[in-house]
Order: C-alpha cells, then structure tokens, then sequence
C-alpha cells in the first residue's frame, strides 16, 4: 500500500527510483510518479497504471543524482494523474504514505491563507503546510521547519521531502508508516522497506515515530522534537532475501509450491525461538488479534490451543479490538499475527494493548517490521518474502507457529505430530488435476464453502483466497447454519465447496451436502481419507481425498487444494494473480 523510495548519491537517480519502485510493487498500487533535481530543477514525471507506463515517459539522458518516487495505492480521490504522487507546492515536493487525518481542517485553514488545491489528496495539503511554514519563517532550518508540520499533522505519515533551494539533501519523517533509510558508500537510500535496496545495502537506520532525518551525499543525522539524535544502524543478514518467481509463471504458484519445502525449516527454526518466548501459562486471557487471511490463521489457533490445552483463546479482528471492551490488563498475553509486520490495524492493537499492561506477542513474517519492534516478545514465522498478494505460505507457517505452541502447552503430553510427512502429502494434492473443477467454476458468480468447526475456518480463508484473486463472489458457512438462511442462494449449479476432516462431524456434514445437491448444486467435496466408511457417490460432482492428517496438520493440509482452485480458476479467467485489482499487500492505512 503505497511505496515510497528515495536516492541521493553519486549514481543516475532515475534507473534507482525505477528499480526501487518495482521491488515495493508487491505493496499494491495504482499509479506511479518520480520527482529528481535536474540542472537546478525539480522534474515531476507520473503515470496512472503500472510502473512500465511510468518507465515509457522518462528520458534516461535527464542527469541526476537526487529524486524520490512513490506507488500510489488511491485512498483520497481517484486513480489520475493529478492525484498521484509527487506533490508539488511552492519550493516544496513530497510523497507521502499514509493518512493525514486532519487534512480537511487544515486545508481549509490553507486555503484562507491564499492556498489553491488541484487534487482531492490528504499529501497536498501536507505539501502546502511544510512550504507555508517554510515561507513564513525564513529563519528556520528545514528540519525546525518540518517539525512544526509534524505538530499539525495528524494521522499517519511516511514523507520525503525535496526543497528547491536545497539541492543537496533529502528530509524524511515518520509516524506510523514504515520508513527505512539504507547506508550506502557516499550515497543513501530511502524506501519504504528494505526489499527495494537490498542488493545495494544491508545497513539501515529504521526511522521510529516522530524522526526527521536528513540525507545530504556524505551524511545522514536523525532529529526528534528538533533536537539531534544518536541513531543505530541496523545489518540485515540472511532473514532478508530478494524474490524471485524462478521457473514459476506466478509468484503465488511459487509461494504455494515452497509450503511442503518450507516445513522442515519451520521445525528448527520454531525450536531456536522457543527459548525467548513468555510463559504462557501465567496468563488469565489470551487474545488473538490480526486481519484477513493472519485472523483466519488465528481463528486456526484458537481451535487447535482450546482443543488441547486449558488455554482460554478469543480472536479479534484487529481493525474492531480498538474499538469494543477488550478486558486488556496484564495478565492478558495478547498474541498479533502478521506476515507484513506492518498491518496498521494489528499495530495500533499491539500499541493499545501495551499501554493497558498486557504482554505482547508477536507471530511475524517480515523481520524487523514495525510490529516486531513493537511487541515484547516475537515468533518469526520465517515464510520468506511472500510477493502475491493472496497470501499463502505466510499462512500455513502461521497456523504451523500456533500448532507448535499448541503441541508445546497440550495438556496431555501424547506426541501427536504428523508434521514429518507433510511435505509428501502437500506434494500429492499439488499434483491432483483441478481442471474439471476450475472449468465449473470460472464463470459463475456465487460460490459457497462449506464445512464445520476446524473445517469452516479453513473454508474462510478458501473462499478470501478464491474472491481476492477471481473477483467471484465466495462466503463461507459453518454447514450447520445453511438451512438457518443460506440455503436460500441455492440453485441449479450453484457450485458448492464442503471440506471433511473429523470424524465427529463428517455424517452431519454429508447430510448438509445432501440438501444442497438435492437443490441442484455443483458439489465439490473436499474429504479426508477414509474417515468415512463410504459416501453416497450421489451426494457429489467431484471428489478430493485428502491424505489422512492429525488435527495439527489437517489444517495446513486442507488449505492447499483450496489455494489450488482459486489459483487456477485465476488463471483460467487470466487475471492478474499476483496484483489482484483493489488489493494491497501491506495495510498501512487503517
Ligand atoms: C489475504 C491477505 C490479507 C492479509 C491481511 C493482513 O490473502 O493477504 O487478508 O492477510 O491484510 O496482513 P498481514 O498479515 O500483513 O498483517
């Protein structure tokens, strides 16, 4: 959700900001723009779409060695030109990520000051505030300048900032959006994360809330509250890596064909982390809190820690936890998950949840993100970079993370632990032929997933994979409560996914199934081997067998026929998979 880079240096910007912007495309966007000094100059260069429309209008030959660019993922006002970023006022150019919350006060303050907008952005108006500070109080450093914005602006704010007179510097500042400055020789990058710039440098300084830091082609010094700051430079090692889509045509066939791989690194690398973890056991309440596919992983938690320990769990939605009575003290552990790290909603509950006294824990992907730093105590997942947007493997190493934990505290201390032969059954349901199912699917425009319990978690995140990438229409209904109302949206081939995986559900299961085929629903049914004696062959179109699994890894295991059909279904409707339109891959924004 929005990327933001920078270059000051000896090299050319523009192939820099260009290499920068490509590598945070993975964050969702909709539009692109570059602003560089040239002769003096500040040149302004956007486009509306991908990156290579950007590319097509830029002269190369226009030296330079000083620029910003941004990937704007549209939140005030449309997908154009004039709304994308750089922003432009007076002697000021910025891009920003983020939210000004306050910015319709302030433009208007602005506009009775002779200001005029041309665009519907919050970044406009954090442009015209920096230059009428700036112009109204000649005698102020940039940096002083910057500050007395940063006490007007509320809200959320990742900003680079180009000054006309100043040609040899970049400033930054940051609040609740991530900022990271890399450390070159004589030459400095800034970026959003450290995907942009790794192959140029592993040194970095993360920008914390309310940091000004200047850039100049020999030096960089960090500012709060106007006064300067030690800072620490940071040497990423091998938790960060630059992906790749290798032979795949996706990175999300990639990323779901690395799960059965990635398991074994899982194993060892959980077991180094274990000794830092808090002990659980001296907490009254567990909260789970996280978005998206993180919750769903989450609600998998839930089930597999209540199911076998004395643990009590609740899951919340990150975006409503902050608003609802949470019961926060501290004898509350409250658990974040979240690949990116940087999800706004999951931070700002880590935040609220620190101040009330509670402990935090952290099940993260991306190292050293924001909620890393933020929470007491972290679990990495160690997925490695996930680039699709549907999340995947960040998932599975997810609920494998929660299933150790729940393996670690079980209250009957049996092993039960089928995670050593995972990769073996991943591999067989990679290698089953969706064909006949993706073909039924593609063009309908409802689809329903089915199941009980464990299985309807599971079935949630298959129908957000499904709709993320299809844009069909999927929802998910504990089987149980079809006939409470859903049954209604049944018709002659409606397609309807159901996943079996226990025992003591599975007849209950059947019979749902049997109503909506009775209607005439397309059924597909997803079901564990031999955990039935034999099923009506009338109660199906198209049968899966999923390897026989304990309940640790029986969810792990159901996810990847479901990642499956949305994957082809995507592919046969050829749509953009890794980018799906709307979607962002960090929510930095709440
Ligand atoms: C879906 C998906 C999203 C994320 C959600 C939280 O495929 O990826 O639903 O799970 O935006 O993101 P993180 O895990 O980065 O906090």
């Amino acid at each position: 959700m929005c990327g933001i880079v920078g270059y000051i240096g000896k090299r050319q910007v523009l192939p820099i900001l260009i290499k920068g912007l490509k590598r945070l495309e993975y964050r969702g966007y909709d539009s692109a723009g570059v602003a560089f000094f040239h002769q003096e100059e500040i040149k302004l260069q956007k486009s509306v779409g991908r990156i290579q429309e950007l590319e097509k209008k830029l002269d190369y030959s226009l030296s330079s060695h000083i620029g910003i660019g941004h990937t704007r993922w549209a939140t005030h006002g449309k997908v154009t030109i004039m709304n994308s970023h750089p922003h432009q006022i007076g002697k000021i150019t910025i891009v920003h990520n983020g939210i000004i919350e306050n910015y319709l006060t302030l433009k208007k303050e602005l506009e009775s000051k002779g200001y005029l907008f041309q665009t519907e952005t919050d970044t406009e108006v954090a442009c015209a505030l920096i230059d009428w500070i700036k112009k109204n109080n000649s005698s102020l450093k940039m940096v002083d300048v910057l500050n007395e914005a940063m006490k007007k602006l509320k809200g959320s704010y990742a900003i680079v900032v180009m000054v006309q007179d100043e040609q040899d510097k970049l400033y930054v500042m940051k609040k609740e959006s991530p900022l990271v400055i890399g450390i070159g020789k004589e030459e400095y990058f800034v970026a959003s994360d450290f995907s942009a710039y790794l192959d140029d440098t592993k040194d970095y300084i993360i920008l914390e809330d309310n940091e000004i830091g200047v850039t100049s082609m020999d030096n960089v010094s960090i500012y709060q509250n106007g006064i300067l700051k030690d800072y620490v430079v940071k040497t990423l090692n091998e938790e960060v890596e630059i992906a790749t889509k290798g032979e795949q045509e996706h990175y999300m066939m990639k990323e779901i064909k690395e799960q059965s791989q990635l398991i074994q690194k899982w194993n060892t690398l959980y077991f180094d982390q274990k000794e830092k973890l808090p002990d659980i056991t001296s907490y009254q309440r567990i909260h789970i809190v996280a978005c998206g596919t993180a919750y769903h992983a989450g609600l998998i938690g839930k089930y597999l820690l209540e199911k076998n320990t004395d643990f009590e769990v609740n899951v919340y939605v990150a975006s409503e936890y902050r608003y609802q009575k949470n019961f926060l003290d501290k004898n509350t552990l409250v658990i974040a998950i979240s690949q990116s790290g940087e999800t706004a909603d999951t931070l700002a509950c880590v935040k609220m949840a620190k101040e009330k006294g509670a402990t935090t824990l952290g099940i993260i992907n991306v190292y050293n993100s924001s909620i890393a730093r933020v929470v007491d105590f972290v679990i990495y997942t160690h997925a490695g970079c996930e680039v699709a947007v549907a999340s995947t493997k960040a998932y599975t190493s997810q609920v494998y993370v929660l299933g150790l934990l729940a393996l670690e505290y079980q209250s009957k201390k049996e092993k039960k632990n089928t995670y050593q032969e995972l990769p073996v059954k991943i591999n067989k349901l990679m290698e089953y032929d969706y064909s006949t199912i993706v073909k039924h699917l593609y063009q309908k425009k409802d689809i329903f997933y089915l199941g009980r319990n464990i299985d309807y978690v599971s079935m949630l995140e298959g129908s957000l994979k499904l709709k993320e990438i299809t844009y069909i229409h999927s929802e998910s209904f504990p089987a149980g409560e079809l006939k409470h109302g859903p049954i209604s949206l049944i018709e002659e081939d409606t397609p309807v996914i159901a996943l079996i995986t226990h025992e003591e559900t599975a007849a209950k299961t059947i019979s749902n199934i049997k109503e909506v085929k009775a209607r005439g629903a397309y059924v597909v049914l997803i079901i564990e081997d031999g955990i039935v004696d034999s099923i009506d062959k009338n109660c199906y179109d198209e049968v899966i067998y999923l390897p026989k699994t304990d309940e640790y890894t029986c969810p792990i295991l159901s996810i990847i026929p479901l990642q499956l059909i949305a994957y082809y279904t995507a592919k046969k409707k050829n749509l953009d998979i890794d980018k799906p339109r709307n979607l962002a891959k960090s929510v930095t924004v709440e």
